[in-house]
């Protein structure tokens, strides 16, 4: 073993006033890898992400969990796979901050275990990984309880709901049901009258219990879907509720001026802060001024104005003099959204080269990522690495930086991406990635060490709109039924000269037998190592239960707006 390289790294790691190291991870949501100057797009301009990755490796073959928000936000959090934690189940994502789903609380997130080796931690910006459990206020999944120190942002995502101008997008999935139970309601309600009116018969009770109930059914979906933005678009500090519904205007400056202080705070560290922006999500709410800046509408304008955050971010970073002691990470939860903005489809992702986007299973545009990590001194300048690597690696390389020992009696998924960073490895410790859309395997991708081939098995894929490259009128692919291909035998691609996946391999050949054989053997590995936990995103998990909901006020009537503007 070489054991100079690894010396000189102790050395460097701890000469820096033997502190440990700052962590800071920046992650965007629903950022395509098309879309960043870095990355090779020519016509947005991202000059503060570009600059960042001339500073430190370029992750090309980065892959999310998942395509989807909870379950990626998961996986990163924790280093392992949603199916292990339960993040699956159905509906795709959290669907309401009032649910009972969430991440389980003896999950253990990487914060959790910095904390326990004296860091501060910190997330600004979007959770979306439940709040309670049983009551309105008992935050069992909260992030407050899930090891960092200090929460301001939502604990939901953006939803068109919380930009009052834009059409609903949640009432647009709903509105059938909607309709079906106030048209049982009213014919119900209707008929009694008349019978009542006419005096034809007398009315049993039955009718009446009827009536009821469909009147209740009624008002939980009135109540629940008419008022979403008051119920979803929260803004908290820790505990606190400090915006319902919260003010879009003031989201992007606020979560700078937070950062920006964390930063000031904390600055003899070591901290750990998680800087999830709610950008460029849809409805891609973007600050007046810079509305209309870029060549791609409101949704350039979006990632033009993240790219600003980012730079303000940094600029703090280098003005406390952290930079080479900060590790600095910048990310997206999954792939670029591809079915557009509900009311303006034409707003949409792109994922470079790549098939696929947001909620399509295992197609790589979905799931292949930006990333970028810089420390100065430490790891290369304006290199990249082109080994599969996997978020969920951040949680192990995080854990490890700051001292901490992986959880030993559980499976963690994630690996230290350190030797690859520092070039003392040439390989990625990642043989086989399992690619899941909710808890059906879509894809399995192989790095065959001894052909440095990788090749991708689908096993589903999504079956798309009628001459279309997404799934429209449903808001995102499904994941099983009818809405899926089920290929039979299974594609194979040959990632290494064909990473459009777009000529799949004769299923007569040699080599598809023995890659397929390969893989499935793997598969029944990994599927040995399950355990069946309780689904999160599922039935009753996963919808609106009143008794649970943040509220600031008294349910129902939550208001309020103690942020003032910055
Ligand atoms: C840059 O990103 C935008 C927004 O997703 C996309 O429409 C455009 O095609 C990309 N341009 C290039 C040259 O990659
Ligand atoms: C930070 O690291 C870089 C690269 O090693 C070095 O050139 C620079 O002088 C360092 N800056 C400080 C403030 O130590
Ligand atoms: C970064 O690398 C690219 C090609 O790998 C090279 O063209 C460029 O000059 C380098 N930039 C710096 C600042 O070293
Ligand atoms: C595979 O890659 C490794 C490291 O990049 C290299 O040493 C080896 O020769 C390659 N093997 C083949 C068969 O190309
Ligand atoms: C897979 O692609 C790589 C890169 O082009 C190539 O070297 C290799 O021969 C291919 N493998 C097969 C079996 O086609
Ligand atoms: C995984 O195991 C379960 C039962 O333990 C089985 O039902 C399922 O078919 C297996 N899946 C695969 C892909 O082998
Ligand atoms: C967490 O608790 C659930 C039951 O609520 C259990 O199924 C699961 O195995 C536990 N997870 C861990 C990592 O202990």
């Amino acid at each position: 073993m070489d054991i100079l390289p690894f010396l000189l790294l102790l050395i460097s790691l701890y000469s820096t006033n033997g502190q440990k190291p700052n962590i800071l991870l920046i992650m965007a949501d629903d950022l395509g890898i098309g879309e960043l100057g870095c990355f090779g797009n020519t016509t947005i301009r991202t000059p503060n992400i570009d600059k960042l990755a001339k500073q430190g490796v370029k992750l090309t073959h980065h892959i999310a969990a998942d395509s989807v928000c909870s379950p990626s936000r998961s996986a990163f959090l924790t280093g392992r796979y949603p199916i292990r934690t339960g993040m699956t189940g159905g509906y795709k994502v959290l669907l309401w901050n009032a649910v009972s789903g969430g991440l389980p609380s003896n999950e253990t997130t990487f914060a959790k275990i910095l904390k326990q080796q004296g860091y501060s931690t910190g997330i600004i910006g979007k959770w979306h990984l439940g709040v309670n459990c049983e009551s309105r206020n008992d935050f069992c999944h909260h992030p407050l309880n899930h090891g960092f120190d200090y929460f301001f942002g939502t604990p939901f995502t953006l939803i068109n709901d919380c930009e009052a101008s834009r059409p609903s997008e949640m009432q647009l999935s709903s509105r059938k049901k909607l309709k079906f139970y106030a048209q049982i309601f009213a014919i119900t309600v209707f008929t009694l009258l008349v019978i009542k009116l006419l005096n034809l018969i007398s009315i049993p009770w039955i009718m009446f219990i009827f009536a009821f109930v469909g009147t209740i059914f009624f008002l939980y979906w009135y109540v629940a879907f008419a008022f979403l933005s008051h119920w979803n678009c929260i803004l908290m500090r820790n505990f606190d509720i400090v915006e319902q519904p919260m003010d879009m205007d003031l989201k992007a400056n606020q979560i700078v001026e937070e950062t920006k202080s964390f930063i000031t705070r904390k600055k003899n560290g070591p901290f750990l802060l998680f800087v999830s922006f709610l950008h460029i999500h849809t409805p891609y709410y973007t600050t007046k001024r810079f509305r209309g800046r870029s060549k791609h509408d409101l949704y350039g304008d979006n990632i033009e104005e993240m790219d600003w955050m980012v730079g303000e971010i940094l600029e703090t970073i280098k003005k406390e003099s952290l930079r080479n002691n900060t590790l600095t990470y910048f990310t997206s939860d999954h792939g670029a959204y591809l079915e557009g903005m509900v009311g303006s489809p034409h707003l949409k992702g792109y994922n470079g080269i790549y098939r696929g986007g947001k909620g399509m299973g295992g197609l790589e545009g979905g799931i292949r990522v930006p990333g970028i990590i810089s420390w100065p001194g430490i790891l290369p300048a304006n290199t990249s690495v082109d080994e599969p690597t996997s978020l969920m690696d951040i949680f192990t390389t995080v854990v490890k930086l700051g001292g901490g020992t992986l959880p030993q009696e559980r499976i963690i998924d994630g690996k230290d991406l350190m030797p690859l960073l520092r070039g003392t490895v040439p390989k990625s410790e990642h043989e086989f990635m399992f690619h899941y859309c909710d808890h059906y395997l879509h894809a399995v991708r192989w790095q065959d060490r001894s052909s440095n081939a990788t090749w991708k098995v689908h096993y589903f894929s999504p079956k798309f709109s009628e001459g279309e490259n997404a799934c429209y009128g449903t808001k995102l692919c499904p994941c099983s039924g009818e809405k899926v291909v089920y290929h039979f035998p299974p594609l194979l691609f040959n990632l290494s000269n064909d990473p459009f996946e777009s000529s799949p391999l004769s299923s007569d050949s040699v080599i598809y037998r023995e890659v397929i054989h390969k893989i499935q053997q793997a598969v029944e590995h990994h599927n040995s190592t399950l355990c069946p936990v309780p689904q999160q995103l599922h039935g009753l998990k996963n919808t609106w239960d009143p008794r649970l909901q943040p509220c600031c006020g008294t349910f129902p009537l939550c208001w309020c707006m103690k942020e003032s503007s910055i």
